[in-house]
């Protein structure tokens, strides 16, 4: 992880350690907590991705707890464990950027959880990083394998939540992934974030996940999904 704290002359310093270390996690202490702070700071980064979903269908969604009737608007919007995962699994071009602003932390749980993709690929064994690089899985309408390697240079999608939603998973297919889940719950490290924290990280070469926290904690984060630039 690099870290920073935040001032007006942070930018150069973030973009290029997001392009040298593009597998580290970029945090920024202090960050002002202003949406137009927030998408002027992350527009030098990326292209934002507008959703419906988001406030205004803006660039920025609100990960908070949120009831529609009796269930929740999304996973994001409930308090539940969120296993590890890319975002936008089902989207055919997956944007290579999540950034995450803390607004309030919850005083309990709620902890972000990484995995390294390479550090994946170096504990992998064989016969199933080969499957996880040739099989293609259904991610809502879009097919394709969980681990790529394009031009010497691995990405990772992966969403059980998105798998199982769409597909009914073979025993053998289900044997699988629960042997990969097993080994990002050993190579998982947590992160936790305070009120004014932003983090930013690659989408497809971590994955990103989250411990459950109370019902009632007003934990609220601000996310923005990019696509990269180049
Ligand atoms: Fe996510």
């Amino acid at each position: 992880m690099t870290k920073y704290i935040y001032h007006k002359e942070i930018l150069p310093s973030v973009l290029e350690s997001l392009q040298r270390f593009p597998e580290e996690i970029a945090l920024i202490e202090g960050f002002p907590s202003q949406d137009y702070v927030l998408n002027d700071f992350l527009s030098h980064i990326g292209n934002a991705v507008h959703e419906h979903l988001n406030e205004d269908s803006g660039s920025i969604f609100k990960v908070q707890v949120h009831h529609k009737e009796a269930h929740f608007s999304s996973y994001a919007n409930s308090n539940l464990f969120f296993p590890v995962h890319t975002d936008c699994s089902n989207y055919k071009e997956i944007p290579e950027y999540v950034a995450l602003l803390c607004v309030t932390p919850s005083i309990e749980g709620g902890e972000s959880l990484f995995v390294k993709l390479s550090e994946l690929i170096q504990e992998l064994p064989k016969p199933l990083l080969a499957i996880l690089t040739q099989k293609h899985w259904a991610f809502g309408n879009v097919y394709r394998p969980v681990i790529s390697l394009i031009q010497g240079k691995y990405s990772i999608c992966y969403n059980r939540i998105t798998m199982e939603s769409y597909t009914d998973l073979t025993q053998d297919e289900l044997h699988i992934l629960n042997e990969f889940d097993d080994l990002c719950r050993k190579l998982t490290f947590t992160l936790s974030l305070k009120a004014n924290d932003l983090i930013i990280f690659r989408n497809d070469l971590l994955l990103h996940g989250r411990t459950d926290f109370p019902l009632h904690a007003h934990r609220v984060l601000k996310r923005v999904r990019l696509y990269s630039k180049n």
